[in-house]
């Protein structure tokens, strides 16, 4: 049961990465009324990848997507706020948040210019697409894959530059 709401946060929090035309059937609510540990939170002021009026549930849902697919905590991208134990969430100080901002309009290009051409017919919908853990797997930096020895040929795992200038997306 535990595992099913995890798997469902995980992609929904993916839907609302990768998927714009679902802007318009996200439930749309203020964020201002919703209490939080430390009382209301406040209404948005600094999204910019995300939807603007994204409520605050569906907020929620990616950030505990991000902890989880990166094993880190609400404080590894968001900077300490004037508070004690408060975090200034609209602040851009923290790098991790910025490079994570990079990350999602990355993994949403991955989603929509490229998978999005491939069509493995018997691909369960939420393999169809990469989320944050796909690459990262409970890790901040993802960890290096090596092949088993058995299937290690010596072969580089990097692929090579284009071998004539890259044709426009
Ligand atoms: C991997 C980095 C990362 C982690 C971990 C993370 N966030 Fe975020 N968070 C972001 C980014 C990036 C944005 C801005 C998204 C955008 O620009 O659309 C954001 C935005 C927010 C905002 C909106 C701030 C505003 O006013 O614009 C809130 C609230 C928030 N996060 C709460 C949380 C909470 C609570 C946690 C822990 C459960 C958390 N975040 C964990 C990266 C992270
Ligand atoms: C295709 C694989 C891939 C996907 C998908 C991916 N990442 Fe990453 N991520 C990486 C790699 C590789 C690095 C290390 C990049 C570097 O240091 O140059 C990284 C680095 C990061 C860092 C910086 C860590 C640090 O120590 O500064 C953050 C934060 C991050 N990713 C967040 C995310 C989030 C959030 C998502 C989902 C929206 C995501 N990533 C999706 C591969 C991925």
């Amino acid at each position: 049961m535990q595992i099913g709401f995890i798997i469902v946060g995980i992609f929904s929090a993916a839907l609302v990465l990768t998927a714009q035309p679902l802007r318009a059937q996200m439930p749309q609510g203020p964020s201002t009324s919703v209490n939080g540990p430390h009382g209301p939170w406040p209404k948005t002021t600094n999204l910019h990848v995300l939807p603007k009026n994204i409520s605050h549930d569906d907020l929620m849902k990616v950030m505990h997507g991000f902890t989880g697919s990166l094993g880190v905590k609400c404080n590894y991208c968001h900077a300490p706020g004037a508070q004690p134990r408060h975090l200034d969430f609209a602040s851009d100080a923290k790098p991790e948040k910025r490079t994570a901002r990079t990350m999602m309009r990355m993994t949403r290009a991955i989603n929509k210019k490229y998978l999005s051409r491939v069509n493995v017919a018997d691909a369960k919908p939420e393999r169809k697409q990469v989320t944050c853990g796909t690459c990262h797997r409970g890790h901040d930096i993802p960890v290096v894959f090596v092949p088993p020895p058995e299937h290690n040929h010596g072969m580089p795992a990097t692929i090579p530059p284009e071998n004539s200038a890259p044709k426009p997306e």
